[in-house]
């Protein structure tokens, strides 16, 4: 049965995306020409400047890539990019989110804990729980060309970033079988963008899906848009390609229909939804805890969030802006509101709660997507874009922005959301956030960050567990294998036990 879902998703995808090797159906001279005219009329005519001097494979290659784009929405879009709304001054009210819509593990009863964990590990036992991935993003300040989850950041034991996600989902999926004695699938939905999904396929192919059934990996790729001059114009990489670039990660409503995801989600039966950033190494891919804590308040999207490490570290703040659940990014937030106190604790931030996009949605919601997808705005990035002169044909490779960029925020959405739809909770960071932005020797969110915060969480567990880590100075932490403990569980084994940090724990094989 899994087999045959599968069969059906792959089946979606290659007829909505089509394979880039493949040769492409020829257009006939009639259909060219009419898309011709649709540029030519939206004024983006220039796309099809250099069209005598392709080749037909070319031609064909074209016009499939320009079909897939309304010029007339391009021009919409490109305008309000190149021309915001010059909006009324009118004050934005920011505040913290109301207590009703959060909770903290920090100050939880235990007792609730367990409840949420209980309720989230029978919804996995249920096969109820699906997890999704957004990985499309390039990793350009990581300074790596592979995609992010390829990244080894210096574990004993080598694992990459995508291992480490596959072996917490398997070992959940052993968690789970133990409930009710039957077999537990936990479907993974990864999303990669054009410029990942070729390396991120062969990357799981080559490691064996990690140990997990192919069956339940779905790789996916979200849209992109053409990236647009700073005078309108839809630039060209090639005289024969336009210049596309990842819609965003809020690209991934849209994906998650055309690439028939929702559909497999819905024929297996799915009601709750893990989504989260490939960055983040101490990620707990489909947290029974918070997917207890979402499905027991009856939401439609719930958060996770940390505390923010001091007034300038680049995150996201959940907050209310204007009476809705919004996020402010880091680089939109002025320094006072950065900075201010909070008045009944005037030692911590007023807005701590950083954002670290692990996305609780019920299914119910994905459901909607259609009604409101097109609402979500577009945000701008100006970008040294390397291009062909349209007008003569040379390469130009800019020294300035000489475009721009567009890109969907995934949590846009959250807007739209009615309170009592909507909930956070404030995990530990030490437990769950340690994001992979920043390459090497950066000191900060960098690969030695990632591989110290998971020696440090393993030798955490142990000691807890009341086993006895022996560290000396620059010797310190254990890397559990996931494939032995999710969370910390299962480690009384190793009570009393003397273990010489650095040191691993992996499950024999
Ligand atoms: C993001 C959040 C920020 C949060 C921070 C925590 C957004 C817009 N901002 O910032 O609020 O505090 O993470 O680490 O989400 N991606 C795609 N497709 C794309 C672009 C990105 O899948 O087209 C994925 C990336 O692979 C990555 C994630 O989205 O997994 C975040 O992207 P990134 O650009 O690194 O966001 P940040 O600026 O770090």
């Amino acid at each position: 049965m899994a087999g045959a879902i599968k069969e059906t998703v792959s089946n979606l995808i290659e007829k909505f995306q089509g394979s880039a090797e493949e040769a492409p159906r020829e257009p006939s001279a009639e259909e060219f020409q009419q898309l011709q005219q649709k540029y030519a009329d939206a004024g983006q005519g220039h796309v099809f400047a250099f069209v005598d001097e392709l080749k037909p494979v070319e031609k064909a290659r074209l016009f499939h890539q320009v079909s897939n784009f309304d010029p007339t929405r391009i021009n919409e879009l490109a305008t309000t990019a190149l021309n915001p709304p010059k909006t009324e001054q009118t004050t934005v009210s920011l505040e913290p989110l109301p207590d009703v819509a959060t909770a903290s593990i920090l100050d939880s009863d235990p007792s609730d804990i367990q409840r949420w964990y209980d309720e989230g590990l029978k919804q996995v036992a249920e096969n109820k729980v699906a997890v999704v991935l957004m990985a499309g993003g390039q990793g350009t300040r990581l300074g790596s060309s592979a995609p992010k989850g390829c990244f080894d950041i210096g574990l004993l034991s080598q694992k990459s970033l995508f291992q480490l996600q596959a072996e917490r989902i398997s070992k959940l999926q052993s968690l789970a079988q133990k409930v009710n004695g039957a077999e537990a699938t936990i479907p993974w939905y990864v999303m990669t963008s054009g410029p990942t999904r070729k390396p991120t396929e062969e990357f799981f192919e080559k490691h064996g899906y990690f140990g997990l059934n192919k069956n339940n990996v779905t790789i996916f790729e979200q849209g992109v848009l053409p990236c647009i001059s700073n005078e309108g114009k839809i630039m060209l990489e090639t005289k024969g390609k336009a210049a596309v670039a990842p819609d965003g990660n809020g690209g991934i409503y849209q994906a998650l229909v055309t690439s028939g995801v929702r559909e497999d989600m819905r024929r297996r039966g799915v009601q709750h939804i893990h989504a989260y950033c490939v960055d983040n190494s101490l990620v707990k891919v489909a947290d029974p805890v918070f997917i207890g804590f979402a499905a027991s308040k009856d939401v439609d999207i719930a958060t996770k969030v940390v505390r923010k490490r001091n007034a300038t570290e680049s995150v996201g703040l959940i907050l209310l802006k204007n009476g809705k659940p919004d996020v402010v990014e880091y680089s939109e937030i002025d320094k006072d509101t950065a900075e201010a106190k909070d008045p009944k604790q005037p030692d911590v931030l007023k807005y701590r709660a950083a954002n670290i996009v692990n996305h609780y949605y019920s299914f119910r919601f994905l459901e909607s997507i259609e009604t409101w997808s097109h609402k979500l705005p577009h945000h701008v990035a100006r970008k040294k874009i390397p291009c062909i002169d349209p007008s003569t044909g040379d390469v130009v490779k800019p020294e300035k922005p000489n475009g721009v960029k567009l890109e969907q925020f995934v949590f846009d959405v959250f807007p739209m959301t009615p309170l009592d739809k909507f909930a956070s909770i404030e995990v530990r960071r030490e437990d769950e956030f340690s994001p992979l932005k920043n390459a090497r020797g950066t000191g900060e969110d960098d690969p030695d960050t990632s591989r110290r915060d998971i020696m440090n969480q393993g030798q955490r567990w142990i000691e807890k567990a009341g086993g006895v880590v022996i560290t000396d100075g620059e010797a310190f932490g254990v890397e559990v294998s996931p494939l032995i403990s999710y969370g910390g569980e299962n480690l009384e084994f190793l009570k009393g036990r003397e273990i010489k940090a650095p040191a691993i724990l992996e499950k024999e094989e």
